[in-house]
C-alpha cells in the first residue's frame, strides 16, 4: 500500500516537474523573444541617435560657418553699388567711386527685391550684403549728427589745464571773436585730443560744445567708415557745409583714427574708400582757414597710428594729451560721480582714489555705479565703505599690488 502510494507519489512529482519545466521553457521562450525585440529596438534607437549626432554635427558646422561669415561681414568695410541691369540669375552692378561694372548673383530673397537703380552694399568679394533704402538723403543724415550736449566743465574731473587750453582754442574764438581781431591774430581752428580710452575725451568735447553755445556736429570715424559706407567723402563735405550754414559751430570727429590711420593704405578698395574720406577731410580742414566760426575737435585713442598728414602743423592748432587720471584727479572724478549718492560717514573717497591707481575715468564712474548697486542689493539706504571696496575689486579686478595694499587697508 505504502509502495503503491510511493509510486503514485513519484508519478505526481514527475508530472508536476514536467509541467513546471514546460512552463519554465515557455517562459524562457517568451523572455528570449522579448529580448530579441528589445535588441532590435535598441539597435533602432542607436541608429536614430547616430543620425541625430550626425545632423547635430552638421548644424554645428553650419552655425560655425555662419558665425564666421557674420563676423567677417561685420569686420569688412562695405562698398556702395547700384544695380545697372538684371536677368533671371544675375545682377550687373556698378560700384560707386571707381565706376567698375561687374556681374554677380544673390540669394533669391535679395534678388526679388532688386531692380535697376537699387542701391546695395557689397563686400570685398563683391557679394551683395544688403539693400539700401532708395536715395538715402545724406543731408538728413548730417542733420542726425547734430547734438545738444548738456555736459558742463564741472562734470569733467581732473583735466583743468586741458580744459583751459581747449577753451582758449575752441570756445574763446567762438564766443569772443573780437578779441582775436583786436590783437590781430588768426584764431585757432581746431584741436586734437589724444589719450587712452575712457579718459574723458568725448566728455570734454561735449562740455566745450555746451559752453560755446555752438551747433555741435558729432560724427565718429568708425561710423563714417562702417555705417555711411561709400558716402564718407560726401558726408564730410556735407558736414562742413552744414557747419558753415549753422555757424558758430563745432565739428567733433571722434575716433578719427578710423579714417585717418596709416594702416588703411593697403591698396584694397576698402582702404581706397577710407582714404577718399580722409582726403576730403584734409581738404575741408585746409579750406575753411578764413572762417573763424567753425571749429574742429578731433579725438583718438591711437595717435600712434594716425596719418602724419593729420598731425602736420596747420591742421590742428593744438594737440592735447588727455592723460590717465592722477590720484588727485581720480578723487575729483569720484566726487563728480558720487555727488548725488547717499554715503555712510566712514566712506573715504580719498582712500578709494588711492586704491584705484591705473583706473581711468570711465572705470571710476563704473565703480561709483557699482558701489550704488551693491547698496541696493543689500537693501541699504546708503552706500558703505565695503560697497566701494567690492566695487573697486569688481571693476578693476584683483590687482596684485592692490591686493597687497588691501591686506592692510581693506580688512
Ligand atoms: N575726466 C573725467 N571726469 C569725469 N568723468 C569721466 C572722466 N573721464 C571719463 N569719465 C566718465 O567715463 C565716460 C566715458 O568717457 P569718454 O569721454 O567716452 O572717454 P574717451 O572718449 O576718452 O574714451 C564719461 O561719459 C564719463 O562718465
Ligand atoms: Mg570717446
Amino acid at each position: 500500500m505504502s509502495e503503491s502510494t510511493t509510486v503514485s507519489d513519484n508519478d505526481t512529482i514527475i508530472e508536476s516537474f514536467a509541467k513546471r519545466i514546460s512552463a519554465l521553457e515557455n517562459e524562457n521562450k517568451a523572455l528570449t523573444e522579448e529580448m530579441e525585440t528589445l535588441k532590435v529596438e535598441r539597435e533602432e534607437a542607436r541608429a536614430k541617435l547616430f543620425e541625430s549626432l550626425i545632423s547635430n554635427k552638421k548644424y554645428l558646422r553650419e552655425l560655425e560657418r555662419l558665425k564666421k561669415e557674420n563676423s567677417l561681414l561685420r569686420r569688412m568695410p562695405l562698398f556702395l553699388a547700384t544695380v545697372v541691369e538684371m536677368g533671371e540669375d544675375y545682377v550687373m552692378l556698378r560700384q560707386h567711386g571707381n565706376n567698375q561694372e561687374f556681374i554677380t548673383t544673390a540669394p533669391p530673397e535679395i534678388m526679388e527685391k532688386l531692380e535697376p537703380n537699387t542701391r546695395v552694399a557689397i563686400n570685398n568679394s563683391l557679394t551683395i550684403v544688403r539693400i539700401l533704402e532708395r536715395s538715402v538723403d545724406v543731408r538728413a543724415k548730417t542733420m542726425e549728427l547734430i547734438e545738444a550736449p548738456s555736459i558742463t566743465y564741472d562734470e569733467v574731473g581732473g583735466l583743468d589745464s586741458q580744459i583751459q587750453e581747449i577753451r582758449e582754442t575752441v570756445e574763446l574764438p567762438l564766443t569772443r571773436p573780437e578779441i582775436f581781431e583786436e590783437i590781430g591774430i588768426e584764431p585757432p581752428r581746431g584741436v586734437l585730443l589724444y589719450g587712452l580710452p575712457g579718459t574723458g575725451k568725448t566728455l570734454l568735447a561735449k562740455a566745450v560744445a555746451n559752453h560755446s553755445m555752438a551747433t555741435f556736429i558729432h560724427m565718429s570715424g568708425s561710423e563714417l567708415v562702417h555705417k555711411f559706407i561709400g558716402e564718407g567723402a560726401q558726408l564730410v563735405r556735407d558736414i562742413f557745409q552744414m557747419a558753415r550754414e549753422k555757424a558758430p559751430s563745432i565739428i567733433f570727429i571722434d575716433e578719427i583714427d578710423a579714417v585717418g590711420s596709416i594702416r588703411t593704405h593697403d591698396g584694397t578698395t576698402g582702404s581706397a574708400e577710407v582714404n577718399r574720406t580722409m582726403m576730403q577731410l584734409l581738404a575741408e580742414m585746409d579750406g575753411f582757414r578764413e572762417r573763424g566760426d567753425v571749429k574742429i575737435i578731433a579725438a583718438t585713442n591711437r595717435i600712434d597710428i594716425l596719418d602724419p598728414a593729420l598731425l602736420r602743423p596747420g591742421r590742428f592748432d593744438r594737440i592735447i594729451e588727455i592723460p590717465m587720471p592722477s590720484e588727485q584727479a581720480r578723487l575729483k572724478i569720484l566726487e563728480i560721480h558720487t555727488q548725488k549718492m547717499k554715503q555712510s560717514p566712514e566712506v573715504d573717497l580719498a582712500e578709494i582714489a588711492r586704491e584705484t591707481e591705473g583706473g581711468n575715468g570711465a572705470e571710476l564712474k563704473a565703480i561709483a555705479v557699482e558701489a550704488g548697486m551693491n547698496a541696493i542689493r543689500r537693501e541699504a539706504n546708503q552706500v558703505s565703505r565695503e560697497d566701494f571696496i567690492a566695487a573697486v575689486k569688481k571693476v578693476l579686478g584683483e590687482d596684485e599690488e592692490r591686493t597687497d595694499e588691501s591686506l592692510r587697508m581693506f580688512t
